[in-house]
């Protein structure tokens, strides 16, 4: 929600700034602005809507000065528009502030700004903290910033610029993502590690409390309270080539495209010659796993129905029982949580706020908490007792897709470890799981060179205002799985069901207008989904089937049929899930939608 970026170095500003926050923008796109110091004056430019209209704005009238703050907004407090965009500045316009969060006690903050002669222009939470600058400034930025820190309930990566020190930005955050990347006389201070690429690789990753004094020359961390901190500099594995579209239309497809590399890198070294998994994050011993009575698994969105997938897995092998809830719902519902938990919080960008209360929650009644994030340093790897990491390099298009089969590699791998340590699975049955596993990116490469009948199906969606996406078994994770992508990005309403529940209900809903998309791949309810397509058919509705190679029977049955490659049932999620992610992908595209920046969304949700 919302994206920060604050430059100060030799460099024109503006140019680094608007680089960066077009990198960002997946945070949120309602509106944007820069404040940039040029000489003795503090310059600010705001737009609503897109990135492209401040550009614009800034190539018509540009500015010079090479400190300066932006910002790309996903409004929480206040409408778009050009007011409530930030950069805020005070009542004197010597101070600007940028701001990701929620200040959850601005109002009282206004009355209290009000009452002593301030005069707030926007209806932001954030304009608060310029006035409070403002308020509390002595000659000492740092020591005026600590200040309103003190004063904030809430969450906030702020980046603060002030015309009395015009060489420091100063950068502070807690409950939302900060990093500085650290260049050779320049430093850019970001909400993520994009934006800052195209300059250095080393990054230092600000922590929760603390605040930092930015300058060319270098970056002063300490904490709130003034004690010096030492900071966590991380070298970013991947280069700029990976944030950007390489030649493709979309981030969304090139992400598609790239799910092969992401799957290899996260299986990559799983299995030991000796034919143990490993996995030294879970960090349990055999006796240790032995104890874990229940798994809890939370998440929200995408990242959920890769637990779906964990769940069924995880039961299947390990033959422990598995819990599953949305982060959201399991942080206010006193869970039954306690050390014989282990609870696997999966979020990819490893800050969604619900997801990090949730760790919060679980840690606080003693249960064992692993991570699964594919974010290096984000706030989940600080809170958990352990991380998986997935490795599928930056996702930039708000639609997750590599990072959700990424995802169900990296759980497929915890369920195998965890079977083995329990004992459930005989040495053979994990050797020849594994050989599966590993060779399914092979597979998914082949299946995503041979997917052009999607094209046809496509067809089928473009004018639904509604369709209905059904699955059994793995099928039911992916069936969801499509139905979000679908509505997230092409605005159709979908809405997936367990094939099974269709009579109890969602069947009075098809008619020839309702496209129906069912996964039918082959395994122990195949014919269960053949009769579920007869039924939907007999009233009417036309059917994409995503079915296994090899299938012969089913284009008897559906109007248009998508073959996977056929791997067992159990690990079917991962290409199953391709020909959904291309559905969704093809409808939006034919139906001219922004698939990378959808309406109303951001890809990293770090408000309640
Ligand atoms: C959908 C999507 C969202 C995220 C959800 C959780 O395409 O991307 O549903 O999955 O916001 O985000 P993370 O995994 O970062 O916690």
């Amino acid at each position: 929600m919302c994206g920060i970026v604050g430059y100060v170095g030799p460099r024109r500003a503006t140019d680094v700034l608007i680089g960066g926050l077009a990198r960002l923008e997946y945070r949120g796109y309602d509106s944007a602005g820069v404040a940039v110091i040029d000489g003795d004056v503090l310059e600010v430019q705001r737009r609503v809507g897109k990135l492209a209209n401040l550009r614009e704005a800034i190539t018509v009238k540009p500015i010079e000065g090479s400190i300066g703050i932006g910002h790309t907004r996903w409004a929480t407090h206040g409408r778009p528009s050009e007011e409530n965009a930030h950069p805020h500045t005070d009542c004197s316009g010597r101070i600007a502030v940028v701001h990701n969060g929620i200040i959850e006690n601005y109002s009282d903050l206004r009355s209290e700004l009000a009452a002593a002669g301030h005069v707030l222009r926007s209806e932001t939470d954030t304009e608060t903290v310029a006035h409070l600058v403002e308020a509390y400034y002595e000659g000492d930025l740092v020591e005026a910033v600590r200040k309103v820190l003190a004063r904030l309930r809430g969450s906030y990566a702020l980046a603060i610029v002030h015309l009395d020190s015009p060489d420091e930005i100063v950068a502070a955050r807690r409950d939302s993502p900060l990093i500085i990347g650290l260049g050779e006389g320049e430093n850019i201070v970001a909400s993520d590690i994009p934006a800052v690429l195209e300059y250095t690789r080393k990054v230092l990753a600000l922590r929760d409390g603390q605040v930092a004094l930015v300058t060319a020359e270098g970056v002063t961390v300490t904490e709130l309270d003034g004690t010096p901190a030492e900071p966590e500099i991380i070298m970013v594995e991947w280069d700029l080539a990976a944030a950007e579209k390489g030649g493709y239309e979309d981030f969304m497809l090139k992400e598609i495209y790239e799910q092969p590399k992401a799957l290899r890198e996260t299986l990559r070294g799983r299995m030991g010659a000796d034919g143990v998994i490993q996995l030294s994050e879970l960090a349990m011993t055999p006796e240790q796993v032995a104890a874990i009575e229940r798994v809890t698994i939370i998440a929200c969105g995408t990242s959920y129905h890769a637990g779906l997938v964990a769940k069924q897995l995880i039961e299947a092998w390990a033959r422990i029982p598995v819990d599953i809830d949305v982060s959201s719902e399991f942080r206010y519902r006193d869970p039954i949580v306690d050390a014989r938990t282990l609870v696997v919080a999966i979020t990819q960008s490893g800050e969604t706020a619900d997801t990090l209360a949730g760790v919060r929650e679980a840690c606080e009644r003693g249960a064992k908490v692993m991570a699964v994030t594919n974010v290096v340093g984000s706030r989940v790897t600080r809170e958990a007792d352990g991380v998986i990491y997935t490795h599928a390099g930056p996702e930039i298009g708000v639609a997750a897709t590599k990072t959700f089969t990424a995802q169900i590699a990296a759980l497929t791998v915890l369920a195998l470890r965890l079977a083995q340590a329990k004992g459930a699975l005989s040495e053979e049955r994990v050797a020849a799981l594994w050989d599966e596993l590993a060779h399914i990116p092979d597979l998914v490469e082949a299946e995503l060179e041979d997917l052009g009948s999607i094209d046809e199906c496509a067809l089928a969606f473009k004018d639904a205002t509604s369709s209905l996406f059904l699955g059994r078994g793995s099928g039911v994770p992916v069936a969801m799985e499509g139905a979000l992508k679908l509505k997230e990005i092409s605005y159709i309403h979908a809405e997936a069901y367990a094939a099974g529940e269709m009579k109890h209900g969602p069947i009075a809903l098809i008619t020839p207008d309702i496209p129906v998309v069912v996964i039918a791949t082959q395994g122990h309810t195949y014919e269960k989904a053949v009769s579920n397509i007869q039924e939907v058919r007999a009233r009417g509705a036309q059917v994409v089937a995503v079915a296994t190679a090899g299938d012969d029977e089913i284009a008897h049955h559906a109007e248009y049929v998508v073959t996977i490659p056929r791997v067992s049932e159990q690990l079917c999620a991962i290409p199953a899930t391709i020909p959904v992610q291309l559905l969704a992908y093809r409808v939006a595209k034919l139906r001219g939608c922004n698939v990378d920046q959808p309406r109303n969304l951001a890809k990293s949700v770090t408000v309640e």
